[in-house]
């Protein structure tokens, strides 16, 4: 790795970021049935209709999967609870079994010295609560904030930081828009009310973990970089908008309490019943902002409905899933999060890193680079007075890609999806030299 731990701030944080449904095997340990168990058992939704039954074996691997993380020197593992695994039915009786795990989870970390972040919603919802409508259903608020209540009264007194939902565009819009996860729906209204709802629920668990005297709590949102795919007023118009619905809809709800106009010019119709007034808890203050960054993307316009545009193939080189790498955009984000909405609460990377179609004992030299050409941008950020607190890699462990299957490799770590054995990768060597503590 071209840097170390000395480079960084004292108290820098380093970490490693995994989800539930990726890796824990979610078919094991009493949890119910999820949204995405049945979007992957629909044909054409997921490559080869993998699904997330037995993953990386993590429910019986935990303690070895920790020892990885305390092994690279990292100081943060960032990890979701599942919902379904929690409560079965996504309400009522409790699976204790899987309580405990997550309990046992949290004890192995600081046992370990590791920092443990949780996040509470990292996308698998319970199917009975799909059922009635799932993120279009504005009762989602109050079902999510009991069980926030239900698994942070377990855990919450041990957690260094929590985070309610990942990705909310990615829960809201790729979900119901573009369909591209589950519950896989194209639906402009579903979609509006999904942006809505996923907001107020964001706001309801933050306020749950406050009354239960929790601290350091924040938002992890995605970004993408929207680059004009033309010098033409029109593309540069297209960008826009992909940067209103991307980039700006959730940093604007949850910390100016407002919507941005030009993304509700086409969500407004839409929109549930006085939504207004849910502004101020969708507004919840929170401590740090998790930003999770990968890309960006070259837009043009396309025909039709509002927002009548598309992304198309960009000169830069890509990594395993297509995306180009463009570094510079997590420095943009950085500043632009900083600037006009955090004031000077920390930020944190939640997320970074690359798909490699890596192959056990050949070096993953491009996942290398990728991480220390991003982390060059964060240190560029920190110079210039954006206060970073940490960040951490996708992934500790290749896993579950959602609708790419097990096919691309995020890992530091290499898992063989037939044995289930893990082989550190280089990167994970490098980052180990690069982050010993003196
Ligand atoms: C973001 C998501 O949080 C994670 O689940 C996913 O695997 C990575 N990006 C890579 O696509």
């Amino acid at each position: 790795m071209p840097f170390t731990r000395a480079d960084f701030p004292p108290g820098f944080l380093f970490g490693a970021a995994t989800s539930a449904y990726q890796i824990e095997g979610h078919a094991q340990g009493g949890a119910g049935s999820t949204h995405w168990d049945t979007f992957a058992a629909t044909p054409g939704n997921v490559v080869r209709a993998e699904d997330g039954a037995r993953a990386c074996d993590h429910l019986n691997r935990m303690e070895g999967d920790l020892d990885l993380v305390a092994g690279a020197n990292l100081d943060v593992y960032r990890f979701s609870a599942s919902w379904a695994r929690v409560l079965p039915e996504g309400r009522g009786t409790v699976n204790a079994e899987g309580l405990d795990f997550y309990d046992r989870l949290v004890d192995g970390l600081l046992a370990r010295g590791l920092k443990p972040a949780l996040t509470l919603y990292h996308w698998e919802l319970p199917s009975a609560l799909a059922d009635l409508g799932g993120w279009r259903n504005r009762d989602i608020a109050d079902w999510f904030a009991d069980y926030t209540q239900v698994l942070c009264s377990r855990i919450g007194d041990r957690l260094w930081s929590a985070a309610p939902i990942n990705e909310p565009w990615c829960v809201a819009w790729m979900s119901h828009f573009m369909g591209h996860h589950a519950p896989g729906m194209r639906d402009i209204r579903a979609a509006a009310r999904a942006m809505h709802h996923v907001g107020l629920a964001h706001g309801r668990a933050i306020a749950a973990m406050r009354a239960l005297g929790m601290t350091n709590l924040g938002a992890v949102c995605n970004f993408e970089y929207a680059e004009p795919a033309e010098d033409t007023p029109e593309a540069r118009a297209s960008a826009r908008r992909y940067d209103g619905i991307y980039n700006r809809w959730f940093l604007g709800g949850m910390f100016h309490g407002v919507w941005p106009a030009d993304v509700l010019e086409g969500l407004e119709p839409h929109m549930p019943e006085r939504w207004q007034d849910d502004m101020e808890t969708i507004k919840a203050p929170v401590d740090w902002l998790g930003i999770n960054y990968y890309t960006r993307k070259r837009i043009a316009p396309a025909p039709g409905p509002w927002p009548a545009l598309t992304d198309i193939d960009g000169p830069l080189p890509k990594t395993q899933m297509g995306w180009e790498i463009y570094p510079e955009g997590l420095y943009h984000f950085l500043r632009f999060a900083h600037d006009h909405y955090t004031r000077g609460i920390p930020i944190h990377v939640t997320e970074n890193g690359m798909a490699n179609p890596d192959v056990p004992g050949q070096p993953d030299l491009p996942r290398i680079a990728y991480i220390g050409a991003h982390l060059e941008q964060v240190r560029r950020a920190i110079a210039d007075g954006v206060p970073v607190g940490g960040y951490y890699v996708w992934s500790l462990l290749d896993n579950y890609e959602w609708s790419f299957g097990y096919e691309k490799r995020f890992g530091l770590v290499h898992v063989d999806f037939d044995s289930l054995q893990r082989r550190p990768k280089a990167s994970y060597d490098a980052l180990t030299r690069a982050l010993a503590r003196d």
